[in-house]
């Protein structure tokens, strides 16, 4: 008889949300992670008594109260409300766009005048439909907005011109005509009060998590552990590659710790000139309304991936989803394995979107068992 019911490959939110969910109905559970913290992405370090983000800024915002009121019973969280800033040149102009950011860049007071301004400066494609990113941009808020607020900043992200990317990166670009600068519509965001970590040992309460454990060191030993196998890593590493690998985009973080109180004012300004050469600087003490002595700042730079760099951003183009298609295949006719997250998905999830599917897929999970007991006897 194995060990445990359920081995848990990463301790991400997706590892463990099925962890608690497991854990909860009885089910023994280990968790391994090859990293030497617990919490995936959503991990912050403690610097000068600040929680830190070290896989990149993380504001948990979702419409659903559930799923709120899920993540309250952990840890409660705090008002924080994000409203970023972006930095031109010499100016600032607040983010998302809206009516300040119309304010600041033509000094229009109105909705009607704003939006008058963005049409006599948009540009309709040639042949009716955008070629490219730029032709997108330029035809949904003309060229003032994307000289200044996107062409510099998306070039950084992707690492190519615009005129180079695709049109369907940008499907649509939210423009408000209010004086708005909250970033998200939802109607809950915040940040856990004490920091995510809180929340992940919330979550893994009570359950065994084995720190520095790289799973494919030793697949044949962590395959006999236990009866159900639950991973979050690279599907593409899980398979052996033998469709090829995804592809993502990766990031790189300079973090410094500044002897000032209050560095930018703000917890978030985009870069949005490709001269300067990250895209945006995070002060993380404005995610908690911190008081400290000293600040903690980082620089965010955008970068192409290899293998041995941190996968962020899946790229989702039809070569690699034409590829994760076929993982994703081999998947289907392997039940015994439940593979979820974002690296075993292939795709971009926001925390509550990740919780959400974890909490689905355990819940489908333990009805197909309760099933499969009950015509057992
Ligand atoms: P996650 O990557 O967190 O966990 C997977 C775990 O598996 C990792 O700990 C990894 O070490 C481990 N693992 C992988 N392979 C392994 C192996 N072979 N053996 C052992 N362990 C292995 N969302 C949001 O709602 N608001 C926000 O503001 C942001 N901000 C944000 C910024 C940036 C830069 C990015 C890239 C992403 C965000 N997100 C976000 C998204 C958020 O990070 C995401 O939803 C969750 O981290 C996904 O959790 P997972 O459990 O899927 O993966």
């Amino acid at each position: 008889m194995n060990k445990y019911d359920y081995l848990i490959v990463g301790s991400g939110l997706f590892g463990a949300v099925f962890a608690h969910e497991a854990h909860k109905r009885g089910k023994k559970c280990l968790v391994i992670d090859k990293r030497n913290h617990q919490g995936g992405n959503v991990h912050c370090e403690k610097i000068e008594g600040i929680n830190v983000h070290k896989y990149g800024p993380h504001i948990f915002h979702t419409n659903d109260k559930e799923l709120w009121d899920y993540v309250n019973s952990f840890v409660e969280f705090n008002n924080f409300v994000l409203t970023p800033l972006a930095k031109y040149q010499d100016r600032l102009y607040n983010l998302p766009f809206n009516m300040n950011t119309f304010y600041q860049l033509w000094n229009v007071q109105t909705p009607a005048k704003a939006k008058e301004k963005i049409q006599s400066q948009v540009v309709n494609p040639i042949n009716g439909e955008a070629a490219n990113l730029e032709e997108q941009a330029l035809s949904l808020v003309g060229t003032d907005v994307y000289q200044k607020l996107i062409k510099g900043y998306t070039e950084k992200q992707w690492g190519r011109k615009a005129t180079e990317l695709p049109a369907f990166i940008i499907k649509r670009l939210p423009v408000r005509f209010t004086f708005d600068n909250n970033y998200f519509n939802d109607r809950y965001q915040g940040i856990p009060v004490g920091g995510y970590n809180k929340l992940m040992d919330g979550l893994l309460n009570g359950i065994e998590v084995r720190l520095e454990q790289d799973y494919f060191a030793d697949r044949g030993h962590w395959d006999s552990v236990a009866e159900h196998t639950v991973f979050t890593g690279k599907i593409d590493q899980y398979y052996d590659f033998r469709f090829g690998q995804l592809e993502y985009r990766s990031l790189r973080f300079e973090t410094e710790i500044l002897d000032t109180d209050n560095f930018q004012g703000n917890a978030v300004i985009n870069y949005t000139e490709r001269e300067v050469p990250y895209t945006r600087v995070i002060e993380h003490k404005h995610f908690e309304h911190g008081k400290q002595e000293k600040t903690v700042v980082t620089k965010e730079y955008s970068q192409e991936w290899s293998a041995e760099k941190e996968p962020y951003y899946p790229i989702n183009d039809e070569k690699n989803d034409q590829i994760f298609r076929q993982y994703q295949q081999l998947a289907r006719n392997q039940p015994e394995v439940i593979f979820g997250g974002r690296l075993a998905e292939y795709r971009y999830y926001d925390m509550h979107q990740v919780i959400a599917s974890a909490l689905k897929k355990v819940s489908d999970h333990f009805i197909d068992l309760d099933v499969t007991h009950l015509s057992l006897t």
